[in-house]
């Protein structure tokens, strides 16, 4: 006679503390798909390795679903509250780096953080993204190239900022029209892109839900140092999402989700040229940023 899933298995070992890890992965041992298997397999040993390590109270394990039912809850379609969790252990920033080892020559890849939450806008080269004002004017510029320094043409840029006060179009929908600070451009022959925005402030990650308990509890504070999100996709090469760092922020050395590298920090190079910045549609004083992004090849 075989035994089906639904009929118990008289030679199951019963649950015990010592044993707890492997009894439970035995419950798990028909799981069809082996990479599944060996995730919860990992799963659940380090869970009860920790749960025995800590030797967790009651009390402690009702903290901790009530902590994650909250985290849950906060969520909506404009706010990614386990994003954020993830972002503050440290884990967003780990499965990043662990997925994109030994990339030689390739633009370094940062954390893609919560507030890729609405699509950007296409937009044509040049255009202004900050559609309020105000702030310091500036003049985006780069360049997409794979490894060899080839030009990416028709590479797509998608770039995300906060404004001058460190707020994203969504975190003030009722004052600021969607999409602001947003964008996706298309590189030219030469594989360059440049666009108008505001330099972007340094900023607190929303801290009014459970995150910002936990950053409160343990003396941590929640800010980022300031930067513009770059997600770059073109066909043929691998996608990277990062950031560019404004080098005279503070913050670099303290970001609350971990997500700086040093080769992603660029000088805004105050620019004093009335005459450029009237050709760009600039105010006389603005501020400039550059940055090559490189491809690697699938
Ligand atoms: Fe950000």
């Amino acid at each position: 006679m075989t035994t089906g899933p639904q009929e118990p298995d008289a030679r199951a070992e019963l649950f015990s503390e010592e044993r707890s890890a492997e009894v439970v992965n035995a419950a798990f041992a028909r799981t069809g798909d082996p990479r599944l298997r060996d995730v919860l397999r990992s799963l659940v040993g380090h869970l009860h390795d920790f749960v025995k390590d800590v030797e967790l109270t009651e009390d402690e394990w009702n903290a901790a679903i009530g902590f994650l039912t909250a985290t849950g809850q906060k969520c909506d379609d404009r706010r990614q509250e386990f994003v954020l969790l993830s972002d503050v252990l440290g884990v967003s920033m780990l499965v990043e780096t662990v997925n994109h080892r030994a990339r030689g020559v390739a633009t370094e890849s940062t954390v893609l953080g919560p507030f890729h939450v609405v699509d950007s806008p296409p937009r044509p080269l040049g255009a202004d993204i900050s559609l309020t004002g105000g702030g310091e004017a500036c003049l985006v510029t780069g360049r997409v190239t794979g490894p060899d320094g080839e030009p990416v043409a028709g590479a797509t840029v998608d770039v995300w900022q906060a404004d001058a006060d460190g707020f994203y179009d969504v975190q003030r929908p009722d004052t600021v029209p969607p999409a602001n600070l947003r964008g996706l451009f298309t590189t030219e022959a030469d594989g360059t892109f440049w666009f108008r925005t505001v330099v972007p402030r340094h900023y607190p990650i929303p801290d009014d839900g459970p995150v910002g308990a936990l950053l409160e509890a343990t003396g941590r504070h929640p800010n980022r140092p300031a930067h513009i999100h770059f997600l770059v996709l073109a066909d043929g090469y691998a996608p990277v999402t990062t950031h560019v760092f404004a080098a005279d922020s503070p913050y670099l050395d303290s970001d609350a989700v971990f997500g700086v590298k040093p080769s992603l920090v660029r000088d805004f190079a105050v620019v004093e040229d009335p005459e450029r910045a009237a050709r760009l549609g600039l105010p006389d004083h603005f501020r400039t940023v550059d940055f090559e992004v490189v491809l690697l090849r699938r």
